[in-house]
């Protein structure tokens, strides 16, 4: 996430070692005589471990309260002359509770099985016991850290299950001459780890696009987690990111993942992201430069490796001339930025997205349809679509609702001639309260250009309100 620039080929150097996942594992190692931890040190390191040590068990828990480890391997007494392992017995259960996914394998004294099985009774994974075999001691490392990761992952994917959209490719419907240069920008930086940033205006297809840069990358068969940033709660803002600890505040019963680890390995798209006021942004900011993050109520840092794209229908570098907008967040986000234009400078997708629209909506309401009529083409053609695709998508969609005959006629469109630029007025008595709001939006946002800002302003309602209804009528 930290490289700025697109990846050219299969060489990961351009990436910080702190943001690669895929970073040697850490593990922890505890025991109070120097000597043991020297000899454990030379070994593990030896076989690519990057190793933290600790000499007490409190030791242990300030190393496991700042870092994230892979697995700790440590020793159950720490006083001199004790033998019992009750100081270790009890850190193991603690660590337990805090952290079940985190494996503990345990160093005991010849001959006192009963002591590994109480620990392992106690949530340790694996025992040792001293002096150890080396190449049995490494075995049951490397073993540990590939379950404790595997598990890891385990828990990460059922939190994603609610998040995640089917995956596969999404269609993307891009045949005007305008969306060629688009196509080739993205055949060109959907590979790489760049950070793209997706503008247009609203139902101009910028998820799409996003759907389409991550099904390119090689990140593809990891998740692409969407957030719609702007329409975080100030409260949730943080928990939502970066997660939780339990207890962390009133609501925190459980530990909870946040987005960007969810993300992790995968991509993070960032909808609406010009909607994040200034205090958030510096949150988010942070996260973007150094790869790092504590989830809210914890000081433990996390690292993820995660590719950032975002889309806005705003101008961001008028934002950030107005103040609004941070511009070194701007920097990271727009390594690369797509445009896209409005469906008015594409009307050569009308046909072909209409197409693909009547195909869908006929199959889900299982209606026999096999294309539009001439006038309805027509109208279709010239109809300004404010909405852009997705009043495209909507019009279809209630015109296959609507058809009664096997090609879709004008009349089932429920467009008004062009003239009028498909807003003539209805009569407000023959109109619904959800008809009367939609169309004093459209007509509104017709009035300003499609500037939501002052469409908002005349209609008295703040951007993200209007957002949320344009939204909802499918504007
Ligand atoms: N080029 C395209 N080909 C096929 N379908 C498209 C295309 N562009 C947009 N769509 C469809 O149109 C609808 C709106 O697209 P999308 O949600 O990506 O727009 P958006 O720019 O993110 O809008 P908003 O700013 O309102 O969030 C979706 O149903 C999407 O599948
Ligand atoms: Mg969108």
């Amino acid at each position: 996430m930290e490289s700025g620039m697109p990846r050219t080929d299969g060489d990961t150097s351009v990436y910080p070692s702190h943001v690669m996942k895929t970073a040697s594992p850490r593990v922890l190692i505890a025991d109070d005589q120097p000597d043991v931890l020297e000899a454990l040190r030379l070994l593990l390191k030896g076989d690519g471990y990057q190793i933290e040590s600790a000499t007490s068990t409190s030791g242990i828990s300030d190393a496991l309260d700042a870092r994230e480890f892979d697995t700790v391997l440590m020793d159950l007494n720490y006083t001199r002359d004790t033998t019992s392992g009750a100081e270790g017995l009890e850190l193991v259960s603690r660590i337990h509770a805090m952290d079940p996914m985190l494996p503990v394998v345990v160093m005991t004294a010849w001959g006192s099985i009963e002591l590994a099985v109480e620990a392992m009774r106690r949530g340790a994974r694996d025992f040792v016991q001293k002096p150890w075999e080396n190449p049995r001691l490494l075995s049951i490392v490397r073993t540990q850290v590939e379950l404790g990761r595997s598990l890891r992952k385990e828990q990460r994917l059922e939190a994603e299950n609610n998040l995640l959209r089917a995956d596969g490719r999404p269609t993307l419907i891009a045949q005007a001459p305008a969306m060629q240069p688009i196509l080739q920008l993205m055949a060109r930086v959907g590979p790489s780890d760049a950070n793209v940033l997706i503008t247009g205006e609203h139902g101009t297809g910028k998820e799409v696009v996003a759907r389409m840069l991550h099904a390119l990358s090689n990140r593809a068969s990891k998740p692409m987690v969407t957030v719609n940033v702007g329409g975080l709660a100030e409260g949730v803002f943080e928990s939502e990111m970066f997660g939780h600890v339990k207890g962390a505040f009133t609501d925190a019963k459980t530990d909870r993942v946040g987005r960007f680890e969810l993300a992790d390995g995968g991509t993070l798209f960032l909808d609406e992201i010009a909607n994040v006021p200034l205090t958030q942004q510096a949150k988010l900011l942070r996260v973007l430069e150094t790869g790092e993050l504590e989830r809210v109520g914890s000081s433990k840092t996390h690292r993820v490796d995660v590719r950032i794209l975002s889309a806005t229908n705003a101008n961001l570098s008028e934002e950030v001339t107005a103040g609004r907008f941070r511009g070194d967040l701007l920097f990271r986000l727009n390594t690369i930025e797509i445009q896209l234009p409005p469906l008015r400078d594409r009307r050569e997708d009308i046909s072909p997205l209409a197409a693909h629209f009547l195909n869908m909506h006929a199959k889900r309401y299982r209606k026999h349809l096999t294309g539009f009529d001439g006038a309805a083409i027509q109208i279709l053609r010239e109809h300004p679509w404010p909405g852009n695709v997705r009043e495209l998508d909507h019009t279809v969609e209630r015109a296959v609702l609507m058809a009664q005959k096997s090609t879709v006629a004008a009349a089932d469109l429920g467009l008004a001639a062009t003239s009028t630029g498909g807003l003539q007025t209805p009569r407000l008595e023959d109109m619904s309260m959800e008809e009367v709001e939609s169309f004093l939006i459209r007509k509104a946002l017709r009035r300003f250009g499609n500037n939501v800002s002052q469409a908002a302003n005349a209609l008295g309602l703040s951007r993200s309100a209007l957002y949320r209804r344009m939204q909802r009528h499918g504007i």
